[in-house]
């Protein structure tokens, strides 16, 4: 039984077919309507959503299935102090494909040893988001025609930003790929994802100002501080604004460069943006949906016809 749990559980032809197979379905829709007849999906979000738990849902239900779960631990029996080991041996006997947010790094994994189900991490502490992963690179692949050949910024809270970390992970095994880290010394990427860039010969830099590297992008993934990760209020409050791009840094920016971010947005990119060409937020959080359609059938086995 196959899981996701990180960005690498599928190797770069794995990913290269469910990225075909969502762009098939972006096209066929009607195709895909009774694929998953009589399945279920679980979502049980011990942390909160939108994009992520309603786009599986939305996926699900698209694909003719039908959807059960949670949107907070404390409306499940976590909040009576029940284990995700044991939760998840109970969901085994109730779905056929488990999503799973959680606070804790690692829980999806611990989860993934007791299931007897396909588990997916849709969010594990400040650790990955491999969903969020493949809706970044279905996005980057659909606009740029290629995941290889690229300058991606990736501006903001890069240290507890798990989107970040996964969208690394997985865009070192593409073809001359450069990343420039924008944020500030407090929030750089974690020591274990610059190890992983040093390791792997990839071409990095690390600076603080956005505006001296917009005109090198191709990609710019903004980010939020993610106020929920941080260990007081002054310090959130002191970083919360630190990037905010508005037109006139839009205005350094390639003409096909084009703007990513996984959202929510709180004040990292002004909605001054949002009418521009290059803005792809929003088209982004759409393949969400069809990336995560590829992903439920192929767990299930149901990709091919
Ligand atoms: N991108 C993302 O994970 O959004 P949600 O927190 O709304 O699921």
């Amino acid at each position: 039984m196959k899981h996701l749990l990180s960005p690498l559980d599928f190797t770069t032809d794995e990913l290269e077919q469910l990225l075909d197979l969502a762009r098939d379905i972006s096209k066929n829709r009607d195709k895909y309507s009774h694929r998953c007849d009589g399945k279920k999906i679980a979502t049980l979000f011990y942390e909160p959503s939108t994009r992520t738990r309603l786009s599986f849902e939305a996926a699900m239900l698209n694909l003719g299935g039908s959807v059960l779960g949670f949107s907070s631990a404390n409306s499940s029996s976590a909040a009576k102090g029940e284990s995700v080991s044991d939760t998840i041996r109970v969901i085994s006997c109730y779905a056929d494909i488990c999503a799973m947010r959680h606070p804790k790094e690692g829980a999806p994994m611990v989860a993934a040893a007791k299931s007897g189900i396909p588990i997916i991490n849709a969010g594990d502490g400040g650790h990955q988001h491999p969903t969020q992963t493949l809706t970044d690179l279905m996005t980057i692949r659909e606009l740029r025609g290629s995941l290889n050949n690229f300058t991606i910024g990736l501006c903001g809270d890069l240290k507890f930003g798990r989107t970040v970390h996964s969208l690394i992970n997985s865009l070192i095994r593409y073809e001359n790929v450069k990343f420039i880290l924008i944020s500030p010394k407090e929030l750089c990427i974690p020591d274990y994802i610059r190890e992983t860039l040093i390791d792997n010969n990839i071409p990095f830099e690390e600076v603080e100002k956005l505006e001296d590297v917009m005109p090198q992008l191709d990609i710019l993934y903004m980010t939020r501080v993610q106020k929920e990760r941080f260990f007081n209020e002054d310090d959130y409050l002191r970083m919360k604004n630190f990037y905010i791009l508005d037109k006139e840094k839009m205005a350094l920016g390639k003409k096909d460069m084009y703007v990513l971010h996984p959202l929510p947005r709180v004040n990292e990119i002004s909605v001054e943006v949002d009418d521009d060409p290059r803005a792809a937020y929003f088209k982004q959080a759409q393949f969400g949906v069809y990336v995560r359609m590829a992903l439920i059938l192929t767990l299930l086995g149901l990709d091919k016809e």
